[in-house]
């Protein structure tokens, strides 16, 4: 697949190395190819940078993976995006896109676009990078949103980059509860003192 990612920071960057190895073209769509973090960007391997404008064009999924509030700006920036599948890996933790309680909810309305899905923010970016535990293998990812078309494509790809499973938290309404899931991680790995390397897993009994 024809992947841009917005955003060349610690998410962007750990999930454009994943989707290259997996085998999928990637473009990092950047609002400044100058800025330490895009000129990192252009030395990896498999990638090309390009305006906001121009990786959105030629993409058939978008992956957010700046802070939240960036979203207000970035939708005019993406162009028609609703034959594309939009993936938000942000969390409203700190900022967020006012007048909305989440980017996911700024982009649905902002865009018009239905295929949203909201993944690849539970965790931290270093188990983005390597997913996979020695002792438990591959940890778990999950996604929340309405569209099923959007969900299938963020959960193959959290599979293909490593994850084990990539659990369904439901529709629009589960979207601000896996934000909050993501904090329970965040208070677990950094308020809590647990360290990074830290994940969560689910597991049943059969
Ligand atoms: N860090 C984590 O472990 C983690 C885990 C899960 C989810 N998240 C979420 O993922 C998102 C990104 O986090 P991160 O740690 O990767 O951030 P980061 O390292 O600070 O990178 C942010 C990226 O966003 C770009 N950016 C900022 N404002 C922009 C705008 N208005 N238009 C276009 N690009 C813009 C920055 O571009 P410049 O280079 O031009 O500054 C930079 O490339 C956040 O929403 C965060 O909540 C983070």
């Amino acid at each position: 697949m024809n992947i841009a990612i917005i955003g060349t920071g610690n998410v962007g960057s750990a999930l454009a190395q994943g989707f290259v190895q997996a085998g999928h073209q990637v473009s990092f769509g950047v609002r400044d190819a100058s800025s330490p973090k895009s000129q990192k960007a252009s030395t990896m391997a498999g990638t090309t940078l390009q305006s906001i404008e121009a990786a959105s064009a030629s993409a058939e999924v978008i992956v957010i993976a700046t802070p939240p509030e960036a979203v207000l700006s970035l939708v005019t920036q993406l162009g028609d995006v609703k034959n594309k599948i939009l993936i938000d890996t942000t969390n409203s933790i700190r900022t967020r896109p006012e007048p909305y309680t989440t980017a996911y909810h700024a982009l649905k309305d902002l865009t018009k676009s239905s295929k949203i899905v909201k993944c690849f923010n539970s965790t931290g970016f270093e188990n983005m990078t390597n997913p996979v535990y020695p002792a438990f293998g591959g940890i778990d990812m999950f996604c929340a949103g309405d569209d099923n078309e959007a969900k299938a494509v963020a959960q193959n790809l959290a599979k293909q980059i490593g994850f084990s499973e990539c659990w369904d938290f439901g529709g629009d309404d589960k979207v601000e509860l896996l934000e909050k899931f993501a904090l329970s991680w965040i208070n677990l790995a950094i308020m809590q003192g647990h360290g990074r390397n830290l994940a969560f897993k689910v597991i049943k009994r059969v």
